[in-house]
């Protein structure tokens, strides 16, 4: 099997203070996988080491694949509609595509996430359900070899984020690219993810658990694993 993501020993520090002590990371190509750990752990950080955003100290980072990377709080282009959030997502990514074919992926993407509708619309007349519907379908549109998710859902309510899990669980069942997903709910990454890397609290955080989840999928109906849920939160909150 592949490794479509290697982090070697790993470190960051800012200036005296080492946010994460080494640390070894290998993601499968096709895996989803869940960073989970306590806030200020360096999640985030180690997102930025992938999407080549950020480096680290010391060690190696070895990247197999373009990566795209869905933030938190969605980072749409305010000027530009739905549609056009993702057509300028893919003018750099994909230069060969013409206006017309990259029309048509933005709007396949659209309806792919349910917003075939709100097309012409600017990010201030999207909710943020929706502003982070159009986040995902431009990560999804540029078809990146790895996507990394920084708690996507975070900023949303809880029916909203329940109903873009499964939405996410149903685009990546499709295709089964690479993710990587920093979490802090050990519901979310139970559902979603086929291992689930979790970190100590900063400063030194590592990776202090590499757990399977071999829940069957699709996951839609299946019964979160109440052993499993336990042994995370004992892990998070020791
Ligand atoms: N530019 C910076 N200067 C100093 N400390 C920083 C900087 N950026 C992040 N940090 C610190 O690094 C730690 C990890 O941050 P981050 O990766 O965002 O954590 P997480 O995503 O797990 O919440 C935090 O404690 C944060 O305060
Ligand atoms: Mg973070």
């Amino acid at each position: 099997m592949t490794n479509a993501i290697t982090l070697t020993d790993i470190t960051r520090s800012y200036g005296s203070t080492r946010i994460i002590a080494p640390t070894s990371i290998d993601v499968e190509s096709g895996q989803f996988v869940s960073l989970l750990g306590p806030s200020g752990c360096g999640k985030s950080t180690i997102l930025s080491m992938v999407a080549g955003l950020d480096h680290a100290s010391t060690g190696d980072v070895t990247v197999d694949g373009r990566p795209a990377v869905v933030f938190q709080d969605h980072a749409l282009l305010p000027w530009l509609t739905a549609r056009g959030n993702i057509e300028f997502g893919l003018r750099s990514t994909r230069p060969d595509l013409s206006a017309q074919e990259r029309r048509e992926i933005a709007d396949r993407h659209l309806a792919a996430v349910g917003l075939a509708h709100a097309a012409e619309r600017r990010p201030a007349r999207l909710s943020g359900g929706m502003q982070q519907r159009v986040g995902i379908a431009r990560a999804f549109a540029v078809e990146p070899e790895i996507l990394l998710l920084d708690e996507p859902f975070g900023a949303l309510d809880a029916l909203t984020r329940r109903d873009l899990q499964l939405e996410l669980l149903s685009l990546w069942e499709a295709d089964r690219r690479t993710v990587v997903m920093v979490t802090h709910d050990v519901d979310e990454a139970i559902l979603l993810s086929d291992r689930i890397l979790v970190m100590s609290p900063s400063p030194d955080a590592t990776v202090i658990a590499d757990i399977s989840v071999d829940l069957p999928r699709p996951r839609a109906g299946v019964d979160p694993d109440p052993e499993l849920r336990r042994h995370l939160l004992d892990l998070l909150h020791p």
